[in-house]
């Protein structure tokens, strides 16, 4: 872990120019422009209790700490820990709850973090209640005198429900709560969480933040002194660390984020666009369109509505034909990536999520999630159109 430092950045550097240098500078040995992998288990001390700050990779990797730094500068936080997932990174949150206390989470969170927290956390004494974060009163009847945390997704996944962050973050605080923000689904672009008062942001760097489909990974961005400290610790106490070569990725990813973002928001919304259009398509989710019941939230707390979208077919069986009827597009579980994903919540993302669960929350069996990528449009609209078109 290393805070923010700032080394070529002025202090009123634009994003993209954050995103592109902050962390980084021209390696000490070399001069090289890029942070290189430093692949070692182990550093050469000078003496004995003298050496350069680093003793053992687990503990401080300089690859890996370039990228924290990065990613705190880009989330507006204090410090960053990278994780050797985004499901370890929220694990690590959770190391910071004793037994006993209790977590109020969106109800419709990913499914792994509801695996997590219903099938591992609940065994040490932590309690969590599903509410519907859209629904403020929802939220707040649900704190109790033992809640700790708002753990909260928005977007959520698949159906693009929005959380109010400015409205939640001051909730909570009242409740004496941290909020947590899981911003994989938005990246640090369309929304930064901790500039609306959240606590914790997480990341899955798997998706946009690596934004190639070439790693696996996690973030941790935190603002607040004690929680630095613990999560530093839990870092390396329980070492579930990001890797020198997927740090690197990382890296490499958020120096093209805003400009991968712009062109996965505009695909987004003309994908949603055309989807809204055809015959065969019931409903359609995706937050920049003016039929999105929190539109005017999203216009609000969002720049751009991003790559993520979903839409009801009506049936499993329009579903199927849609999914297996396109050839450019990828029928893949993940999203973030430059290449266009389509996938079926119900079987595929959420099939750990109990099956009245599922419908509760508008996963039905005819929903599919789309995560548009970075393809000409055109291409993309006329593989979707003729997946379509097989429906009869
Ligand atoms: C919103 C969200 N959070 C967390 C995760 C977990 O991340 P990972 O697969 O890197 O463990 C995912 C994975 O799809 C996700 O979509």
């Amino acid at each position: 872990m290393l805070t923010w430092r700032i080394v070529k950045l002025g202090p009123n550097a634009r994003f993209s120019t954050i995103c592109l240098h902050a962390g980084q500078v021209p390696d000490p040995a070399t001069g090289a422009i890029i942070t290189p992998i430093y692949q070692t288990s182990t550093y050469v001390q000078e003496a004995l209790g003298r050496h350069k700050g680093y003793e053992y990779a687990r503990t401080q990797n300089p690859t890996r700490a370039a990228l924290e730094a990065n990613l705190a500068a880009i989330e507006s936080g204090k410090a960053a820990f990278a994780f050797a997932s985004g499901m370890a990174a929220i694990n690590a949150v959770a190391t910071s709850l004793r037994s006993g206390d209790h977590v109020v989470v969106s109800d419709n969170v990913y499914g792994g973090t509801f695996r997590l927290f219903d099938k591992i956390l609940s065994r040490y004494d932590l309690s969590f209640t599903y509410v519907d974060t859209a629904d403020l009163g929802a939220v707040d009847r649900a704190f109790m005198p033992s809640t700790r945390m708002l753990f909260v997704e928005t977007p959520s996944n698949p159906v693009m429900r929005l959380t109010d962050l400015a409205a939640t973050a001051s909730l909570a605080h009242r409740r004496g709560a941290r909020l947590v923000v899981d911003n994989t689904f938005a990246s640090p672009v369309i929304q930064r969480p901790i500039e609306f008062g959240a606590d914790l942001v997480i990341h899955s760097t798997t998706k946009y933040l690596n934004g190639h489909s070439d790693s696996v990974g996690g973030a941790v961005i935190a603002t607040r002194d004690e929680d630095i400290e613990w999560l530093g610790f839990v870092q390396n106490a329980a070492g579930a660390i990001l890797s020198p070569f997927d740090s690197w990725l990382v890296l490499r990813g958020t120096k093209t984020l805003p400009l991968r973002m712009a062109e996965h928001s505009a695909n987004g919304l003309a994908l949603a666009r055309f989807l809204e259009g055809h015959p065969n398509v019931k409903t359609v989710y995706y937050p920049g369109l003016p039929s999105h019941p929190q539109h005017d939230l999203a216009a609000r707390q969002m720049r751009g509505f991003g790559g993520m979208l979903a839409f009801d077919l009506g049936s499993l069986e329009a579903a199927r034909r849609v999914l297996n009827g396109v050839r450019l597009i990828a029928l893949a579980e993940s999203l973030g990536g430059v290449e266009t994903l389509i996938s079926h919540p119900a079987t595929m993302t959420h099939a750990s999520v109990p099956a009245h669960r599922r419908a509760a929350l508008g996963i039905t069996d005819g929903l599919v999630r789309i995560s548009a990528g970075i393809e000409d449009l055109d291409d993309l609209k006329e593989d979707v159109s003729q997946a379509l078109d097989q429906i009869p």
